[in-house]
C-alpha cells in the first residue's frame, strides 16, 4: 500500500514537472517497464566499456539497463535537472551522475575512461533543432569508437513517440533500425538503434 502511494506521488511530481518545463521533460510520466526493457535489451552486456544515460530523468531505463545484467559501476547518467539527479544520486549510488546538459556529451565525457559500449538516450529530441540532434548523434558516434581496438562498436539507442526515427538515415555514418511500437507506454513508443558503421 505505502510502495503504491509513493509510486502514484511519483507519476505526480512527473506531472508537475512536465507542466513547468514541457521541452525538457518531454514526457508526461516517467517510461514504462515495458519500454525501458525495450531500450535496455538493445545493449550488449558483453561488449566492454562504459554505457552512457542521457536524461534517466526518475532511472527507469536505468533499473531496466542493471535488470539486464549492466553493473552499476559501468553507468554514467548525464541528467539536465537538479532534482531528477539527486534522486539518481540516491537510487544508483555506483554510478557517475553528471548534472549537465547532454548535448554538450562531448565535453561533458572527456576524462571518462574509454571505451564506451552504448548510449541510451530518453531525450526529448524532437524538441530541438535537426541540427542540433545531428551533431549530438555523431559526438556519440565518436565516443563509440574502441581506440585501443580501432573499431566502432554498440549503439547509440533513442525512443520516440513519433513514427519517423529523429535523425535521418545516413549509411556511410551508422545503420539505423527501428523497433515495433511498445504500446504499454503513456503514449506509445518506438525505440531507435543507430550503429556505427565500422571504418576502421
Ligand atoms: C522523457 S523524460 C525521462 C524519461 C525517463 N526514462 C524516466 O522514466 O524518468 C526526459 C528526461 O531528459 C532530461 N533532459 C531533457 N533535456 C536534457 C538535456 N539537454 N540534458 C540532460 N537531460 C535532459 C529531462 O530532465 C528528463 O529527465
Amino acid at each position: 500500500m505505502k510502495k503504491q502511494h509513493s509510486k502514484e506521488k511519483g507519476y505526480f511530481h512527473f506531472l508537475l514537472k512536465w507542466i513547468r518545463n514541457p521541452s525538457l521533460i518531454g514526457s508526461v510520466a516517467p517510461s514504462s517497464k515495458a519500454l525501458s526493457r525495450k531500450m535496455a535489451r538493445q545493449v550488449n552486456p558483453s561488449v566492454p566499456g562504459l554505457i552512457i544515460e542521457l536524461g534517466p530523468g526518475t532511472g527507469t531505463v536505468t533499473d531496466a539497463l542493471i535488470e539486464c545484467g549492466i553493473d552499476e559501476n559501468r553507468l554514467v547518467l548525464i541528467e539536465a535537472d537538479e532534482e531528477f539527479a539527486a534522486l539518481l544520486l540516491l537510487r544508483f549510488p555506483k554510478a557517475q551522475i553528471i548534472i549537465g546538459d547532454a548535448y554538450e556529451i562531448a565535453a561533458l565525457t572527456k576524462n571518462l575512461p574509454v571505451p564506451v559500449s552504448a548510449i541510451v538516450s530518453s531525450l526529448p529530441l524532437f524538441t530541438q533543432p535537426l541540427a542540433r540532434r545531428k551533431v549530438l548523434l555523431q559526438e556519440a558516434l565518436l565516443l563509440l569508437q574502441n581506440k585501443e581496438k580501432n573499431e566502432a562498436q554498440g549503439a547509440f539507442i533513442q525512443f520516440t513517440y513519433a513514427l519517423k526515427s529523429p535523425i535521418s538515415p545516413d549509411k556511410d555514418r551508422f545503420s539505423l533500425h527501428g523497433t515495433r511500437r511498445v504500446w504499454w507506454n503513456m503514449f506509445p513508443a518506438r525505440v531507435w538503434i543507430y550503429r556505427p558503421v565500422n571504418n576502421p
